[in-house]
């Protein structure tokens, strides 16, 4: 089945947490903006709701899409930091996380999600969440970064793993494909991770630190 008639079957069946969400998702589509699908949002959402968590950092955050299903997942104290290198990215990110009234749950930094990741400090086993969603050939050098800093029991939710299931697909290579499988295969061997795959959008790789 074409994954395209899933998605829009699964987004039709969301319970949207703001209807915003939806309005936004389609603005992406007009502007040709890549954001995660509706159905990655709600994965996101659920593991915020599921872990509880007050501490989650996202690598590539846009215009903000995915940051407000992660801080409208949050009814309690919780700080979302998004990291984009595009100041333009921020200001309309800002804007719109005022309309929703959750400005306060966001920190939103511009600069290389690395070297802001790594300057911000974080304390070790001090994040409780972590979305990937910044350029793929970084996703095995990112998860090296952040691990140290991740509660043990704590998740990191990267998007896009399947890159329309071209990753699959032994006939393609590029570096962001072969940098991809490296990082399939580095989840599912680590022995201090425990990890799944789920086709969800552009699939979603969902990890979690033992
Ligand atoms: C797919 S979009 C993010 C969309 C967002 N996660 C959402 O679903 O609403 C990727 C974003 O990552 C940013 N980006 C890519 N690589 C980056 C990096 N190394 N450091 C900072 N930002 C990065 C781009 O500027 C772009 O806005």
């Amino acid at each position: 089945m074409d994954c395209r008639k899933i998605e829009n079957f699964l987004s039709r069946h969301l319970k949207f947490p703001h209807p915003l969400l939806e309005e936004l998702y389609r603005l992406a589509l007009e502007e040709k903006f890549p954001v995660v699908e509706p159905s990655v949002g709600n994965l996101i959402y659920f593991f915020v709701k599921l872990l509880r968590a007050k501490v989650i950092v996202e690598f590539g955050s846009g215009f903000g899409y995915s940051a407000l299903w992660a801080a409208l997942a949050c009814d309690w104290n919780c700080t979302v930091h998004c990291i984009d290198y595009q100041e333009k990215n921020r200001k309309r990110a800002m804007e719109i996380f005022e309309q929703l009234g959750v400005s306060e749950k966001i920190r939103y930094h511009v600069g290389e999600a690395e070297t802001v990741f790594s300057q911000l400090g974080f304390e070790d086993e001090s994040i409780d969440l972590v979305l990937f969603d910044h350029e793929k050939q970084n996703y095995s050098g990112s998860l090296d970064l952040v691990l140290p800093k991740l509660k043990r029991g704590g998740v990191i939710i990267a998007d896009d793993v399947l890159w329309r299931g071209e990753v699959a697909d032994p006939s393609r290579e590029n570096l962001r494909l072969s940098s991809l499988r490296f990082f399939l295969k580095e989840i599912s061997q680590r022995g201090d991770l425990v990890s799944f795959v789920c086709p969800l959008g552009d699939g979603v790789a969902v990890i979690q630190k033992l």
